[in-house]
């Protein structure tokens, strides 16, 4: 059976008072979840701790991004192993903010992939076309090369660690959400290049992001290969976060 996950997203958002409230709410409500949902929380890296103590096991956490170095003189930067060390679960790799911004290539993120993977780390790997991309019909070939290359330092025990997030760049915080249709197109297309590549596909958890909301939510859930969420904006909301975490269907 697959792993079934909400992740909340924070980017550079976030207080120590929001770590506290929004979390300790989170997990108040996560242990009655009937739908067997892991429920991650991905803060800014200074606020890891705060989260972590609220989130006392019942709540998993992530970290947003990882060097792609083990150690040294990077200024500014945090390892996989660290994030292991202070309590994370879960890396975020090559979220198209990253991409975009910070000019990540998918040869960067299959290294960072790597450290994250051999720290122990399960890795949120995200791909997902631009709307230019998907207007010229390109998609799927734009994120099966992000999937090839960015997962080809997975070796065949480690696939166990990984989890892939396709989130449409012209969908993040945009409002604007693939239909149900597009999604599981996406990542039944996903599920067959990680096929091709000799990964155990249907035991790999497929996450869909960009503007999900406490209203869209079940409908982008109730599909076959869709195995959860990747939240942003809405993962601020206590409220509209737990209604999307309640909207994984039961046994799915
Ligand atoms: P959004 O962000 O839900 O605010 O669109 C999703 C993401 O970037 O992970």
């Amino acid at each position: 059976m697959r792993r079934k996950i909400v992740a909340g997203n924070w980017k550079m958002n976030g207080s120590k008072d929001l770590s506290e409230k929004l979390v300790g709410y989170v997990r108040s409500e996560a242990g009655s979840l009937d739908n067997d949902v892991e429920v991650v929380i991905i803060p800014p890296v200074i606020y890891i701790k705060d989260v972590l103590e609220q989130a006392r096991n019942v709540v998993s956490v992530g970290v947003q991004n990882v060097g792609q170095w083990q150690s040294g003189a990077y200024t500014g930067e945090v390892s996989a192993e660290m994030a292991k060390d202070a309590g994370c679960r879960y890396a975020l790799v090559g979220h198209s903010e990253r991409r975009q911004l910070f000019g990540e290539t998918d040869e960067q993120v299959a290294e960072k992939v790597a450290l994250v993977v051999s720290s122990g780390l399960t890795a949120i790997v995200c791909v997902g076309e631009t709307l230019e991309e998907r207007e010229a019909g390109q998609a799927e070939a734009v994120v099966a090369g992000q999937v090839r290359t960015g997962l080809s330092s997975v070796a065949l025990g480690e696939w166990h660690n990984i989890v892939v997030a396709y989130e449409p760049v012209w969908a993040i915080g945009t409002g604007k959400t693939a239909t149900s249709d597009d999604a599981q197109a996406m990542h039944a297309a996903i599920r067959d290049v990680l096929k091709g590549m000799g990964a155990p596909a249907e035991e790999i958890s497929l996450l869909y992001g960009g503007s999900v909301k406490a209203d869209n939510a079940a409908a982008l859930f109730s599909e076959p290969d869709v195995d959860g969420g990747l939240i942003g904006g809405a993962s601020l909301v206590a409220k509209e976060f737990m209604s999307i975490c309640r909207s994984l269907p039961a046994g799915a």
